[in-house]
């Protein structure tokens, strides 16, 4: 018997792995193969001749390995050193244990005939709905072995009408949410890039058991990998089967274990619900912030971003006026983008320099002290922007060192952003010594910085390393990572404090791979708050309110043109991590007291939309002209709720919208949050309603939401 920690009743083989609300069940029984059974809501140890009585056992093997009886998809695949290619793994033992953060089972696994072990894990994280699972292998061979498969999880899903939600983008269009009926074939989602991974498709997704995607309703299972580098992710559906694999992307990647050498895949983190996708997010949030992001459950500041403001064109000038003007507005972070560094070669577009992390003289003479000093006279914090991974080939760490570049002997460089950007090598411990001395050196001399924001503008070009051995040039793509993040685990040790932000061009790192050494992500550079409404919804599919920078740009905005009320961009980025990315002096005196006022209001509800649980109510991608959702506390006692004007005609229906996750017993006072002029509130300001009514019969907006991009923003709060 075993349960995850009790070991009493159950028979021998099985083990039953728990969350509050999931049930994951695993046979496995010594000289055997491991064998997946069952992933569904939670069952008791005396249901569990329930499950495989039902016929919704799988008995599939926890871990298919290729070589003996291989037909179909496998999990790993590998060359030993005699170059036998097959694998015939039995399960040695079974070991059950309680860690700091979740509950672990780990199925060992022996080759019948080779040194070869495998370990299964399987991690139940304490007080949330999700179990990852993971594997590392060791090479106990007196030789080498090749892996050319390696994937994190195997798992099996009932096939009926299955439907796949998955997060598809491009610069400035990150997180596209894409949804489709899952048909015979292989529906795969992948990322080749190397660096920046959710550029593309986010590696998360959620696929449903029984028929379209619903908010509310319906069987999903969701799942992401905590990897940052390139992944893949197959949906193997034929026809009674349906199999997921997820890990990193073997493509051009086949790793060579040395003997004693352990590999080791990146979690898969997936949970199951019973309510929708609306349940698998909400099990994704509060996990993210309570396990896997930095600091998750610290608020974040209100920031001003330099970037659309004044681009490369940083002065001392432009820098003290933006930190006095956001300051008067209630600002309180305001954060140096790009363009401050480089002496030689002085940044001022994105063709050099990057490496040089010395302040530009010339346009900063007061230094970053200067700065620090003047944030500190307007009582706001300073951030500075940074791309350590990089260089130019015109910059002076390029001229000292063009060995540390990624490059393939014997060609020319590949360069990327103003036709000058190159990767640095991060597989070489001096590269990575370098990297960590870029946080280093800046938070020695400058302790008070508060925030950097870490950029990435560049995937991974040329596929060749001078510090690699030849015969493991493969491993870059896989070491580049794991270089990476040992430099970032260095930083977090040395800098726990420090609120750092995610950044590739944009949206391009917005995975659980690196967000445990990060507090928040950049979700996009299109700051257009329209199109943030569906990017924003694509995010927090997976990524809590807490770590989704969300910023209020210009009029008009500079990647679309597109013309939006203050409101709506206001009423849009309030439904995140409230920030700016403009010039502030450029603002009417009308819209600066609009500014002052929602970043005023945002103070209050703060708590509630950055660790409140969120309920998407009407989808934009549902083309009803009106988008809408609300955070509520886990006491039900307080809520914000948003509704977005999305498309405008005349005559035109706008629906009632229902409310979620009050309670129904309670009455709630509505406010509302950013009234277009002062003192002109709209009408459901002051009105007491009971939670029934906002639930079961919602508010009807169409007196609200009249004009073209207009929108509401309510706080809503128990009347006790
Ligand atoms: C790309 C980022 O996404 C922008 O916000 C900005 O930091 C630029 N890089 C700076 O080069």
């Amino acid at each position: 018997m075993c349960s995850i920690l009790s070991c009493s009743f159950l028979q021998a083989k099985d083990y039953l792995i728990n969350t509050p609300h999931t049930s994951l069940l695993i046979s496995a029984t010594p000289g055997e193969k491991a064998r997946f059974q069952y992933y569904g809501s939670r069952i008791s140890e005396s249901e569990i001749s329930g499950v495989y009585d039902s016929g919704l056992t799988f008995n599939a093997e926890s871990y298919p390995v290729f070589g003996l009886n291989s037909p179909g998809e496998k999990a790993m695949a590998v060359t030993h050193a005699d170059g036998n290619m097959s694998l015939d793994l039995m399960v040695k033992e079974v070991k059950q244990y309680e860690s700091v953060d979740g509950n672990v089972t780990e199925v060992w696994m022996q080759d019948k005939v080779y040194p070869f072990e495998l370990k299964q894990v399987f991690k139940a994280y304490k007080g949330t709905d999700i179990i990852s699972t993971w594997v590392e292998v060791s090479n106990q061979a007196k030789k080498p072995i090749t892996l050319y498969r390696f994937a994190s999880a195997f798992i099996p899903i009932q096939r009926g009408d299955n439907w796949m939600t998955h997060f598809h983008g491009a610069w400035a269009a990150e997180h596209t949410m894409d949804e489709e009926k899952l048909t015979n074939g292989q529906k795969v989602i992948s990322n080749k890039d190397g660096l920046v991974n959710t550029e593309t498709d986010n590696p998360s997704f959620m696929v449903t058991l029984d028929g379209k995607p619903q908010e509310e309703a319906g069987h999903v299972l969701g799942g992401t990998l905590a990897w940052s580098g390139t992944y893949l992710i197959k949906m193997d559906v034929r026809n009674t089967q349906f199999n997921i694999s997820a890990g990193m992307n073997e493509e051009n990647s086949y790793y060579t274990l040395e003997p004693e050498e352990t590999f080791i895949t990146p979690e898969f983190a997936m949970t199951y619900s019973t309510s929708g996708k609306g349940g698998v997010s909400r099990a994704f949030h509060r996990w993210a912030r309570q396990y896997k992001l930095h600091g998750g459950n610290e608020p974040h500041d209100i920031l001003l971003n330099s970037w659309e403001g004044v681009y490369f064109k940083v002065n001392q000038e432009k820098m003290d006026q933006m930190m006095e003007d956001f300051a008067a507005l209630g600002g309180e972070l305001f954060v140096m983008d790009d363009g401050w560094f480089g002496n030689k070669y002085p940044r001022n577009n994105g063709s050099s320099s990057l490496g040089d992390w010395e302040v530009c003289k010339e346009k900063l003479p007061g230094g970053i002290e200067g700065l620090i000093a003047s944030a500190k006279e307007h009582r706001i914090k300073f951030g500075i922007w940074i791309e350590p991974e990089m260089s130019n080939t015109k910059s002076e760490l390029y001229e000292k060192h063009p060995d540390w570049v990624l490059q393939v002997e014997g060609r020319p460089l590949s360069t990327g952003r103003g036709g000058t950007q190159i990767v640095l090598d991060l597989t070489n411990p001096e590269v990575q010594d370098f990297v960590f001395g870029v946080v280093d050196k800046l938070m020695t001399r400058y302790p008070d910085i508060a925030y950097m924001k870490w950029d990435d503008n560049c995937a991974l070009l040329d596929y060749g390393s001078t510090y690699l051995p030849k015969d493991k040039q493969s491993h870059l793509y896989i070491d580049y990572q794991k270089g990476l993040i040992k430099t970032l685990k260095r930083i977090r040790a040395k800098y726990p404090k420090l609120v750092m932000q995610a950044c590739a061009g944009g949206g391009g790192r917005v995975n659980y791979g690196l967000l445990p050494y990060f507090n928040e992500f950049w979700t996009s550079d299109d700051t257009d708050a329209l199109q943030r409404v569906y990017m924003q919804w694509g995010v927090s599919s997976f990524y809590p309110a807490v770590a989704m920078g969300s910023h209020v740009s210009a009029d008009k905005n500079h990647q679309t043109g597109r013309r939006l009320p203050l409101k709506f961009r206001f009423d849009v980025a309030m439904s995140g991590r409230l920030g700016m990315e403009m010039q502030p002096k450029d603002m009417t005196e009308t819209d600066k007291e609009f500014a002052k006022r929602a970043i005023s209001a945002y103070k209050g509800i703060r708590p509630v939309v950055q660790f409140g649980d969120l309920y998407r109510l009407v989808s934009p991608y549902d083309n009803k002209g009106v988008a809408s959702l609300m955070y509520v506390t886990p006491e039900k006692d307080e809520a914000v709720f948003y509704a977005y004007k999305m498309s405008h005609f005349m005559n035109m229906i706008i629906s009632v919208v229902r409310m979620n996750g009050l309670d129904a017993d309670k009455m709630y006072r509505l406010t509302d949050l950013t009234p277009e002029e002062e003192g002109k509130p709209c009408k459901f300001h002051g009105k007491v309603i009971s939670g029934r009514i906002l639930m079961e019969e919602g508010l009807s907006l169409k007196d609200v939401l009249k004009k073209e991009y207009s929108s509401v923003a309510l706080r809503i709060e128990e009347v006790k």
